[in-house]
């Protein structure tokens, strides 16, 4: 059984995915979704979808020590951030060498870095006047948006779009192949 960890900071609806992705399993489940927001809507998402949810504050969770604790307890073996506001300090690193996910909602190297996330990606993208976006998912290592590429999506920016109305196309193509990836991954490269 391979049992994945997801820290969220938002709404949520790309855990929910990951979940129900996984929902029918035997050899792969969800065991946990950790948020460093008391008022994120993943907490909700997480009670209706019957998956412990847990709370730390930022320091708590860079720090390390007590999700790192719980996480060993519940035999997580991969951490996957889906919209997780908060960088992911060496001591999550270290514990999880290649072993943490995240998903990015540009094509990087572009429009990555700290700061760029949310609608603040899709402003820089139509403001840079690109005709393509899409989403990158990738290993994590010391530095915001910077680990190996596991897949990108692309999706066309309009000229008519709004940061908006682009997040809402990305959101689908992050539905779409996010739980996908992370499970290509589990097989192919965690076995
Ligand atoms: C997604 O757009 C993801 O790319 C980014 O944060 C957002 C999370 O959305 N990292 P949700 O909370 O999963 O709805």
């Amino acid at each position: 059984m391979n049992t994945i960890a997801i820290f969220a900071s938002g709404s949520g609806s790309n855990a929910e995915a990951i979940v129900s992705y996984f929902s029918e399993r035997p050899d792969v489940s969800v065991g946990c979704i950790l948020t460093n927001k008391a008022d994120a809507g993943v907490i909700d998402r997480a009670k209706r979808l019957g998956i412990p949810c847990y709370y730390f504050d930022n320091s708590t969770m860079r720090e390390g020590e007590k999700p790192l604790a719980l996480l060993r307890e519940l035999g997580v073996e991969l951490i996957v951030l889906a919209g997780y506001l908060c960088l992911i300090t060496p001591v999550y690193i270290e514990a999880f060498p290649q072993r943490i996910i995240n998903i990015h909602p540009a094509l990087l190297p572009r429009f990555g870095g700290k700061g760029m996330y949310g609608v603040h990606v899709h402003r820089a993208v139509i403001a840079q006047g690109e005709s393509l976006s899409g989403i990158t998912i990738h290993l994590v290592d010391e530095l915001y948006d910077h680990g190996r590429h596991l897949l990108q999506a692309t999706c066309p920016v309009h000229a008519h779009d709004t940061p908006e109305t682009l997040a809402e196309r990305i959101h689908h193509l992050e539905h779409r192949f996010f739980a996908p990836t992370i499970d290509h991954y589990l097989q192919n490269e965690l076995r």
